[in-house]
């Protein structure tokens, strides 16, 4: 029987590199903040209680937050040490043989496996930490162990002697503790090292000096990157990408390039859809089975309906059916929905307007407000003027209506059913169902035209010339 597991995420430095006022584990990559990432692997472990520390933009973190997680003031910061120790003052109901793993926030590539692995320490463990072997070690706190390998502690880099610092095996910051070692040697843990912080660090030592048994594990190190640039942040999401895309691949799903796809976690892509470079999914996005996205294509918020073909466009909080056909160069703004079969072609815009099944706009028009029938066709250059400078206004459009190309509708106004507006009209009033409505000045005639014109013109240059 596993014992129970606490988690605390440490979250509460700045992150000053990041040159941002947005406290570093909100940034986000493949379309969740750092911390998510972190909460989300942690969670396989089903942790008793997890905590997050937080401290710099302490509010807008705690907000953030999913349900069930609790979080942990720590004002001022004064070391890891002193963080874990805030921590553990909120864990009530803490038993000596559980276990309490420690993580950073700012460190979104770890994954469910190495979190299992922290959770599987044996309970002759005091702890059990990460370390990995890195080619440049700048930076992080060195793993120190005596003649027979076992660890007596880690030093960190300003602390370290030059022997010290030419060690190539790091600490990565992530550890799981026996909760009763690890409260009695944090309480001893003391602020003498160069900057004058509590070093979680030094529960290690301690423990070692004690002897406790201290053991380490391996991992990728990649997995255990954290985030301090934009630099990091750019590659950390460029892993997570990747991962994303080959559980989509290995699922089913087909992508041209799957370095150019960009898919947030999250949205849901079913086995047979097709994803042709440049496509970008975010936020509550799904694409149905056998739907072609891309090239070049962003979808947020979208749903895009089995057998849809969606290219070169940009879709927000709109609804695609099955069938239908969307672009190039269509923008479908929110509150758009597009029925079976519908299409919405070549430089149209729409927002909270509904095409029903089988009905197209297939050319150069802007559809705002609006209810368009079954199988209606609107004309190459139609315009609904649902704004009047004050208010928004519909415009209904009957079942197997056609409107006439460059056709203003002036909403509110309704077309009927199979009604027809002739080319160029501006429609102002209701038009009955199977009329004609026609709104433009007679067509003038003047024969002979262009002849008395080309004579005019030719007696103009002979008066130039002399
Ligand atoms: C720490 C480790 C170092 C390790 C490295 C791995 C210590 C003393 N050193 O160094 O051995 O190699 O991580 O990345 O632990 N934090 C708080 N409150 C604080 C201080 C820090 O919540 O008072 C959080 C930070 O937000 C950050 C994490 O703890 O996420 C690490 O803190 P930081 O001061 O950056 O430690 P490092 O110098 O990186
Ligand atoms: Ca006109």
């Amino acid at each position: 029987m596993q014992v129970p597991i606490h988690v605390v995420v440490l979250a509460a430095g700045k992150g000053t590199r990041m040159r941002t006022d947005l406290p570093k584990v909100l940034h986000r990559a493949a379309g969740r903040t750092l911390i998510d990432w972190v909460l989300e692997a942690v969670s396989t472990v089903e942790p008793a209680r997890t905590v997050v520390v937080v401290g710099h933009g302490a509010e807008a973190v705690a907000a953030t937050l999913p349900p069930g997680v609790d979080v942990c003031l720590q004002e001022p910061q004064l070391g890891t040490g002193h963080a874990v120790q805030a921590a553990l003052a909120t864990l009530d109901g803490i038993a000596p043989d559980d276990t309490v793993i420690v993580c950073y926030g700012d460190g979104p590539l770890i994954l469910p496996a190495l979190v299992s692995g922290l959770a599987g320490r044996s309970p002759g463990e005091a702890v059990r930490m990460v370390t990995v072997d890195v080619a440049d070690p700048g930076g992080y706190g060195r793993i120190l162990r005596d003649g027979a390998g076992s660890v007596v502690g880690v030093v960190e880099e300003r602390d370290a002697s030059p022997d010290q610092l030419a060690l190539t095996e790091i600490n990565t910051g992530l550890y799981a503790f026996r909760a009763g070692d690890l409260i009695e040697a944090i309480g001893r843990v003391e602020a003498a090292n160069a900057q004058g912080e509590h070093y979680l660090t030094d529960v290690v030592r301690i423990l070692a000096a004690g002897g406790k048994t201290v053991t380490t594990m391996d991992a990728d190190p990649v997995e255990v990157a954290g985030i301090n640039s934009h630099d990091q942040l750019a590659s950390a999401e460029s892993v997570l990408r990747q991962r994303i895309n080959a559980c989509l691949m290995e699922a089913g799903v087909w992508m041209q390039d799957p370095g150019r796809t960009y898919v947030d976690a999250g949205v849901e892509v079913e086995a047979g859809a097709r994803l042709y470079a440049g496509v970008h999914l975010e936020g509550a996005t799904a694409v149905a089975a056998d739907a072609e996205v891309g090239p070049d294509t962003l979808v947020r918020d979208g749903r895009i309906g089995r057998g849809a073909h969606v290219w070169y466009s940009v879709v927000r909080g709109a609804e695609i059916g099955e069938e239908a056909e969307v672009g190039p160069f269509a923008s479908l703004r929110p509150g758009t929905v597009v029925g079976r079969r519908a299409k919405v072609g070549t430089f149209v815009e729409t927002k909270a307007t509904t095409l029903a099944e089988g009905a197209k706009a297939p050319h150069l028009s802007y559809l705002g407000d609006a209810t368009v029938g079954r199988g209606a066709n609107i004309g190459a250059g139609t315009i609904t003027c649902n704004y009047d400078g004050y208010d928004k206004h519909r415009t209904v459009i009957g079942d197997g209506a056609f409107i006439g190309s460059d056709t203003m509708l002036v909403a509110p106004v309704t077309i009927g059913e199979r009604a027809v507006t002739g080319a160029g009209s501006v429609i102002t009033e209701d038009v009955e169902d199977g009329a004609l409505a026609v709104e433009r000045s007679p067509q003038n005639q003047v024969p002979g035209y262009a002849d008395r014109r080309a004579a005019r013109r030719r007696v103009e240059e002979a008066d130039q010339s002399t």
